[in-house]
């Protein structure tokens, strides 16, 4: 089980402060969302900003890319110090040829898929992938509600994975508090986004400790 505090929830003039706060709390990646203004309504970071925190933390930087065209930019992120990346399936026509484009740069290969996406829609790059990023909320903002119907989404991964041998790890993203979070875990996720459950916090370390509890029972 592992968990990726968002970063979107952190405050953004202290990166470094925040970033090394939780590396010091045992969590195992960072999530970066990255947002462009036109795939979600709401804009945050580019490339350079991941190049400035990456020698701020040894934690793999698991980045979560909600923009149009992703193609085009995985590139950059890539060499920017990206050690996970994530496209949307509802982002491109090419969902393929963009999980082979990151494969390609020696980066893991994720597919992220809305509350509104079946899994028939990426059934055929399954076998590629090294995580699915399951969304949890509609994307775009931190702090919104866990979408119940989810649940249903994980199951079916975890059962197709069994099924047919595939490696990908199962994420949740959005609305994931130690309960929503037992819940996915029991579901079959092993990667736990938490924005501003963590960041919000006056304690963000016992935040940390809480979830680490509700993943581990
Ligand atoms: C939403 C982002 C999430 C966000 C989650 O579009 O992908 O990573 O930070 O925020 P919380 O944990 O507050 O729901
Ligand atoms: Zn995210």
């Amino acid at each position: 089980m592992k968990i990726s505090p968002s970063i979107l929830s952190a405050d953004f003039a202290n990166l470094q402060q925040g970033i090394e706060l939780v590396e010091k709390n045992g969590v195992d990646y960072i999530h970066v969302d990255v947002m462009d203004g036109h795939f979600v309504p709401n804009i945050t970071f580019g490339p350079n900003v991941l190049q400035a925190i990456r020698p701020v933390t040894k934690l793999p930087l698991d980045t979560h890319l909600m923009i149009e065209n992703p193609e085009d930019y995985i590139d950059a992120f890539a060499e920017a110090g990206a050690d996970i990346i994530g496209v949307h399936a509802e982002a491109t026509p090419h969902i393929h040829r963009a999980i082979q484009m990151i494969k390609n740069k020696n980066v893991q290969a994720e597919v992220v898929i809305n509350p509104g996406t079946s899994i028939n829609s990426i059934y055929h790059i399954l076998s590629m992938i090294d995580q699915i990023l399951v969304m949890t909320v509609n994307p775009g903002f931190g702090g919104q509600s866990f979408i119940e119907e989810s649940l249903d989404k994980i199951r079916q991964l975890a059962d197709l994975r069994d099924e047919k041998g595939y490696h990908y790890d199962i994420e949740v993203d959005g609305g994931i508090v130690p309960e929503t979070a037992t819940r996915c875990k029991e579901a079959g996720a092993d990667v736990f986004v938490a924005g501003s459950y963590i960041f919000g916090a006056e304690q963000p370390e016992k935040r940390i400790q809480l979830l680490k509890e509700a993943i581990s029972e």
